[in-house]
């Protein structure tokens, strides 16, 4: 069993760099050591929180009473069978590295995944997806320990109930432990290649390789400073804040409208709209440019990223608090302008999410 420590700071465990210590914390390089952290804090009547790569998540100020349990193990196994290659990945295993390996052994499915921070097994759990494909696309199951049922279990693909950046997982955040993720992947390509940014990228590549379209995404995501970058003056954020939020056409349309209305744009198919189950996807780093906050806006320690306005940058010096304070008149200001809802997309520790 890992070594239980007390009051262990967090902010240095996470990409914003925010937030108080962990009452407990054990970082488990074993699945066994998982389960065993779980049942004892079961037996001590203690909260538990899941830690991957700690890029998604904010922790409150005065931290979290009870254990965080950092998932550390590691292990990618291989196996291809004709066209298809089978690949079971520890949930402590760093995502980027996965998606390299199989990039490098000429397996098509995670190309798109490129740069993206954080562990395996917190892939599934809000369903990540960029340039295109989401991991539902090629996941086959979850291994998982079942909190509520004391026991290990298999989730196949199709019992996750994967939707845009969410699923069972995510929804029942106490119930289910990751510990493996196996994915079916491609046998030499094609690499998905319809995210029209990155086809334009691409362009003059008439048959772009897995490696080519890896380092297009790259190239694309540190150009949004999406690519976690030390010498990055955006490095210290949580991604994407909010999701895109998917309304109905005629809302759609007065959005538009208004923006229109107030010259940020000339004509209203400049707006970025994509279909989407249950309507229409509006792009909330547009929504938050369009509503008068620039990329770079905000004073103080906290602003929006200078590359992307979805991103919320901690420049330094500052608290969740302040953090929390700057989201909500972020998202205010968006629900004023256009009558839009912009839901948070990390997890929020500690503390409720923004009300
Ligand atoms: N846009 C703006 N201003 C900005 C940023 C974007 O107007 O500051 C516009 C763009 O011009 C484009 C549209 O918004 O028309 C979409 O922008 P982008 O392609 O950058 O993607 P996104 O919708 O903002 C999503 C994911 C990202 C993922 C990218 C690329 C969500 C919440 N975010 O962002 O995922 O990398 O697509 O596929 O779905 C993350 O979840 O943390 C994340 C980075």
């Amino acid at each position: 069993m890992n070594e239980r420590r007390q009051g262990v700071p967090m902010a240095p465990r996470t990409s914003l760099g925010l937030g108080g210590p962990a009452r407990s914390y054990i970082c488990a390089s074993e699945s066994a050591h998982i389960v065993d952290a779980l049942e004892d804090a079961r037996r001590k009547g203690e909260s538990v929180f899941i830690l991957g790569g700690g890029s998604n998540v904010i922790v409150a100020d005065a931290g979290f009473d009870g254990l965080v349990l950092e998932i550390a193990t590691r292990g990618v196994q291989i196996s291809v069978d004709g066209s298809r290659a089978r690949v079971v990945v520890a949930a402590g295993e760093p995502w980027d590295e996965l998606v390299a390996t199989t990039v490098q052994r000429d397996l098509a499915g995670l190309e798109c995944l490129s740069g993206i921070p954080g562990r395996c097994g917190a892939t599934p759990i809000q369903n990540v997806g960029a340039y295109g494909c989401e991991v539902g696309e090629t996941l086959v199951a979850v291994t998982a320990w079942d909190r509520e049922l004391r026991r290990e279990v298999v989730v196949p693909a199709g019992d996750c109930e994967l939707s845009y950046r969410s699923s069972r997982f995510k929804r029942s955040p106490d119930r289910f432990a990751i510990l493996a993720v196996e994915f079916e992947l491609r046998v030499g390509g094609p690499p998905t290649c319809r995210y029209p940014e990155l086809q334009r990228a691409v362009a003059g590549e008439p048959a772009p390789s897995l490696t080519q379209v890896r380092e297009t995404v790259l190239t694309l995501r540190r150009r949004k400073s999406m690519v976690i970058d030390p010498a990055d003056e955006n490095r210290r954020s949580a991604g994407s804040f909010f999701t895109n939020p998917v309304v109905d056409g005629p809302c759609a349309d007065r959005v538009a409208a208004a923006a229109l209305a107030s010259g940020f744009i000339e004509r209203a198919d400049q707006m970025p709209r994509y279909p989407a189950t249950g309507g229409v996807k509006l792009a909330a780093g547009w929504l938050i440019e369009a509503a008068g906050m620039a990329r770079g806006y905000g004073e103080g320690p906290f602003g929006l990223s200078s590359k992307h306005a979805l991103a919320i940058v901690h420049r330094g010096g500052g608290t969740t608090a302040q953090l929390v304070e700057f989201a909500r008149s972020v998202r205010d200001r968006v629900f004023d302008r256009f009558g839009v809802e912009l839901a948070v997309e990390p997890v929020f520790v500690g503390m409720p999410a923004l009300e």
